[in-house]
């Protein structure tokens, strides 16, 4: 298990425009995955589609293209408003902390994408709570690192190691079959994000970008897909 490393391409990027789409730069992978269920439980990933290479592309985020998930413009015509109300400070200020015996749980509500991976076997806390037992452990380890917005962060109680997944660097659009609605976007292995004022953000293994338009902490994804019900093309209209 290693610790995400440093980023070693800076030019991987994703900017965000303001009013406007995510541009992408740095020739980043572009696939389009599926929530695994079973039960009407989240259980894993699959890749369903790798877009073509592109040097540089825009990806929407007001939800209204009709080319997802690239930007045809459509956001000015539905005048978009799309004002990064994110909470900046770093995720370590900004989460609950909860103590198991070998390893501690950080979490992030805010920034939930409801993708629900985190209620697999007992579900990320309870499993937490018994990590003095080996495969509960291990199990708390996977379930937190399926976590795709990085709500969920894990760390070896005694070494203060955070027990996150290496990744690709590349971005993931999700689609939410049982539930029936087009997801968030998934950036993965430590893309660096910059906002339309210019400001990084925290640099992090795993997080999720909106692209429904109805988040409440763009550009990060809420969870608000889903009471929206945001179909993209892919699922088609309602
Ligand atoms: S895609 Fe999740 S809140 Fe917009």
């Amino acid at each position: 298990m290693n610790i995400m490393s440093e980023s070693n391409e800076p030019s991987r990027k994703i900017t965000v425009m303001k009013d406007g789409p995510y541009v992408v730069s740095g020739r980043v992978p572009l696939v389009k995955e599926n929530i695994v269920s079973e039960g009407g439980i989240s259980i894993g990933w699959e890749k369903m589609e790798e877009h073509p290479e592109r040097k540089t592309y825009a990806l929407c985020r007001c939800g209204q293209t009709g080319t997802p998930p690239y930007c045809n413009g459509s956001h000015a015509s539905a005048g978009f408003n799309g004002t990064e109300t994110a909470d900046r400070a770093p995720f370590s200020k900004r989460c609950k902390v909860l103590e198991g015996p070998s390893l501690t749980l950080y979490d992030r509500q805010d920034i939930c994408a409801r993708t629900g991976h985190c209620q697999q076997r007992t579900g990320a806390w309870t499993l937490v709570k018994h990590s003095d037992e080996a495969d509960k452990r291990e199990e708390a380890i996977g379930v937190v690192n399926s976590c795709p917005s990085g709500r969920l962060v894990v760390r070896d109680k005694e070494t203060g190691e955070a027990l996150e997944m290496p990744l690709e660097k590349e971005i993931a659009v999700i689609q939410h079959p049982h539930r029936g609605v087009s997801g968030p976007l998934w950036v993965r292995g430590g893309i660096s994000i910059v906002s339309a004022d210019g400001e990084q953000y925290e640099t992090r293994n795993r997080v999720t970008l909106c692209r429904c338009g109805a988040s409440k902490v763009k550009p990060f994804c809420d969870g608000s897909h889903i009471n929206v019900g945001f179909r993209d093309g892919s699922l088609g209209k309602k």
